[in-house]
């Protein structure tokens, strides 16, 4: 993918959910790239000071958002910080996820069971529903929701059965949105080394560019209920 070879992002605004590092700091430099202005989000304002700070190479206008996605009240934080900021959301990147800890199947609580949904389903949902529709009434939006290629490792099961959710909420939520100019879609972003992927992953985090923007520039009523492997895309220049 070219650099500027598609249509600019500018006077847009993404809320990248967990952007304080990892992928979703990757996805909120790759968006600002394109110049579009960028919402970080995390639990606390401190945690992204640094994704803020490598924003200021670009032209682009930012704002911030902390909130813990597992909690209501964290996820109404959100809600009110995008609205007493830019006001709107254009594109919202669902990025933010937690994973179990590593626990024979057999003894996951229920407990463990509902934080990953928390956080990655229902958190997500949440979201969803408080911008779609104001995206749906402006005729344009693009909604990314962060899955996993993850395989079949019981040990992890709360987080990768959170992971196949979204993947069908995708599915449902595009068929609902047919039409509209709001696009849909997952990405997976490959193993990558982050906090959650792990030192011995296969990709550097900075590989889930600019795979995981495709999503984001489609065309107007392009795909949407698709999934989109970050691994398969490269710069071309
Ligand atoms: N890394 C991989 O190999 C891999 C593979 C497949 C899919 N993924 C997916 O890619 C996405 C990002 O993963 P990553 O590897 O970048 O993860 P990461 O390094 O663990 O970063 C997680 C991000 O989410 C935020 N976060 C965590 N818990 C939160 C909560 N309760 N409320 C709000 N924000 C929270 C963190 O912010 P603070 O800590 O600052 O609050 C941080 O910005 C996730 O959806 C993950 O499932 C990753």
């Amino acid at each position: 993918m070219g650099r500027k070879s598609v249509e600019s992002l500018a006077g847009r605004w993404a809320l990248v959910t967990g952007s304080t590092r990892g992928i979703g700091q990757q996805v909120a430099l790759g968006l600002a790239q394109f110049d579009c202005n960028v919402v970080v989000h995390g639990r606390t304002l401190k945690n992204a000071k640094e994704t803020l700070g490598l924003l200021r190479e670009y032209p682009v206008e930012t704002a911030v958002v902390a909130g813990d996605l597992g909690t209501e009240k964290g996820i109404r934080a959100v809600v009110r910080g995008v609205e007493r900021g830019p006001g709107h959301i254009d594109i919202l990147y669902n990025n933010a996820a937690i994973q179990n800890q590593w626990q024979s199947v057999w003894e996951i609580e229920r407990a463990t069971w509902q934080d990953a949904f928390d956080v990655n389903v229902f958190a997500l949902i949440a979201l969803t529903n408080a911008f779609a529709p104001g995206m749906v009434e402006r005729g344009y939006g693009r909604i990314i929701n962060v899955t996993s290629g993850i395989r079949d490792i019981p040990h992890l099961a709360p987080y990768s059965v959170s992971k196949a959710a979204v993947d069908k909420y995708t599915a449902d939520l595009a068929a609902e949105l047919e039409g509209t100019n709001v696009l849909v879609n997952t990405v997976d972003p490959g193993w990558l080394r982050t906090d959650m992927g792990g030192p011995n992953a296969d990709h550097d985090v900075t590989t889930v560019l600019p795979g995981a923007l495709v999503p984001v520039l489609l065309e107007d009523n392009g795909p949407s209920g698709e999934r989109f492997a970050a691994q398969d895309y490269t710069w071309s220049d």
